[in-house]
């Protein structure tokens, strides 16, 4: 295989072999963290779905255990896909997931799965009651596009449990449909969907409270938490804020609003009426059917996604597996209140090794600065830039081009001199530069606004040079960054693991994950630059990158 074993990532989360798609169920209980996922235990191409489970102190070193939920009644017999945890009012974790009850249609339906065993904080064993399947589809829903339930939260008011069920209506518009129910046994739809947009399909639809703007942890609830919806007094009624994420099947993307939730209809309204339309995304790169997870020990809410490989499907039958889990983040609500904030868990950072760093920097017009003295094929890089001047900020006129940052990259990538910027990281770089992976900034000022309006910043990862393999997917990936960069200031931080290169805009404001496959760079062929590729100078203010050690990953 063209695929160097040396491209097996580090420490992003993977089972020892074999596929892995969706992350489902994160869940803390008894002093360890689960994380269970869709699996092929026979191969590295999706099929034959189990729920692979995986159990850890600090998600960072990982146990395997045995598939927690496998084929074994009618109402999953071809295949356990996608679903979610909710913790009961005893304290018991209870799984929901959708099986799938036919060979031919992909018929979905949706069971609940509960531990045999309570006082495991292994949570070995799920045992099936026997009035599965408890949700099938009807009235007018279609059965091949009805999956994917989420943590069910309680009402105040009627104590009654909640949850959504992803699937798309006749005119293509994806929806989230809510089933309610007193016993987490009989559910019963509600007349009108929680939300829908014109997106097409929705999977694995995630809908949580999140806590006060600006504040990282230690304000979040637990989703199955009852809502304060009639609880609080109005004023916290109107601020109390949610997140509805879904992943769009057409695109695969995840895309979120942030809202308010109408308990007494029943129903979900973004802050931002374009909202759906807007598309603003956890991340503009390699990332999909994500699940947040209340995690009461440090009260924060934890972000899992699924980064598929870019490599052809022969690789990954050569390579023996195929599919990894995003660094876990944590995510809350920007100070504005207009997006998320997402940044990986800080133990993340109990794995770095030995470090480097750069002081004061400037990097002219068309330079590049080596980082040495570590391996960087497997690092952590933290980089504050500071722009001399905005002044000569490239003029943003094509309408087209301005609203769509993916073809704004694609037509002004990281080789094409600007004027401030593009300016960023090259990582997993040979030493002659041939291969190369560009994560970096380009700031635009917008036309017609008499000079006044706000700098468009863009971040992207150009990874078109990643590899001199040509039989590579190579998606320029881009997102516009909601950032004032008037003072010259912009953070980037990479993480960057054999075959993923993982970044973090201006504080987790945009992220990008991307996956290459180089060809040279490899191990410790592997090299770290900083780039300018602009008119303008700019100061590294501060660089520091990091090695990262390898965590125990599931036995491999
Ligand atoms: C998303 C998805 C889910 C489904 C699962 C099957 O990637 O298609 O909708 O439940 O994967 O593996």
């Amino acid at each position: 295989s063209i695929v160097d074993p040396l491209l097996r990532t580090g420490y992003h989360f993977q089972p020892r072999k074999n596929w892995i798609n969706d992350p489902n169920a994160p869940l803390y209980y008894k002093g360890w963290y689960h994380l269970f996922y869709q699996y092929n235990p026979k191969g590295a191409v999706w099929g034959n779905i189990v729920w692979g489970h995986s159990v850890s102190r600090d998600l960072i070193n990982w146990v395997a255990l045995q598939p927690a939920i496998e084929p074994s009644i009618p109402s999953d017999r071809y295949g356990c896909w996608s679903g979610s945890a909710t913790t009961l009012a005893d304290g018991t974790p209870a799984i929901m997931y959708t099986g799938v009850n036919r060979p031919d249609v992909n018929y979905q339906v949706q069971n609940v799965a509960y531990p045999r065993n309570r006082s495991d904080p292994l949570l070995r064993e799920w045992v099936k009651p026997s009035h599965n399947p408890i949700i099938v589809p009807g009235g007018g829903i279609n059965a091949t596009q009805f999956r994917d339930p989420t943590t069910a939260w309680r009402a105040a008011g009627d104590g009654l449990w909640r949850l959504l069920i992803g699937s798309v209506t006749e005119a293509r518009h994806g929806v989230a449909y809510v089933y309610r129910s007193r016993d987490f046994r009989r559910w019963t739809r509600a007349r009108r969907p929680l939300h829908s947009a014109a997106t097409g399909m929705w999977e694995c639809p995630d809908f949580y409270p999140v806590g006060a703007p600006g504040r990282r942890a230690g304000v979040e609830t637990e989703t199955s938490a009852v809502s304060d919806g009639d609880g609080g007094s109005p004023r916290r009624r109107q601020q109390a804020k949610y997140v509805l994420k879904n992943s769009l099947d057409l695109r695969r993307y995840d895309y979120y609003t942030v809202g308010t939730y109408d308990r007494a209809a029943e129903r979900y309204v973004p802050d931002d009426p374009a909202g759906d339309e807007r598309h603003l995304r956890y991340d503009y790169g390699n990332f999909y059917a994500s699940k947040t997870f209340y995690d009461p020990v440090k009260q924060r809410r934890v972000l899992w996604g699924w980064a598929n490989e870019s490599d052809t499907a022969a690789d990954d039958v050569a390579k023996g597996w195929a599919g990894i889990q995003a660094i876990p983040r944590t995510v809350w609500l920007d100070p504005s209140g207009k997006q998320l904030l997402q940044w990986p868990i800080e133990e993340v950072e109990a794995l770095r090794g030995r470090s480097v760093a750069l002081k004061n920097r400037v990097i002219k017009p068309g330079q590049h600065v080596e980082v040495t003295g570590i391996q960087t094929a497997q690092a952590d890089v933290e980089v504050s830039f500071e722009v001399s001047s905005l002044a000569g900020a490239e003029a943003l006129l094509d309408p087209a081009l301005a609203s769509d940052a993916q073809r704004l990259c694609g037509a002004r990538g990281a080789a094409v001199e600007g004027g401030v910027g593009p300016f960023g990281l090259w990582v997993l770089a040979s030493g002659d530069r041939e291969e190369r992976t560009a994560v970096f900034f380009r700031v635009f000022r917008r036309g017609g606004g008499g000079g006044h309006d706000k700098p468009v910043v863009l971040m992207c990862t150009d990874p078109t040079k990643s590899s001199l393999d040509a039989n590579l997917y190579q998606p320029t990936f881009a997102g516009f960054v909601d950032t004032d960069i008037s003072n010259g200031k912009i953070s980037l931080r990479t993480l960057i693991d054999r075959s993923v290169v993982e970044s973090f805009g201006a504080g987790g404001r945009t992220c990008i994950l991307s996956r290459v496959y180089p060809s040279i760079a490899i191990g410790s062929k592997a090299r770290l630059y900083v780039f300018n590729n602009g008119r303008a100078d700019v100061r590294v203010s501060r660089l520091t990158a990091w090695e990262m050690k390898k965590p125990l990953m599931n036995g491999a």
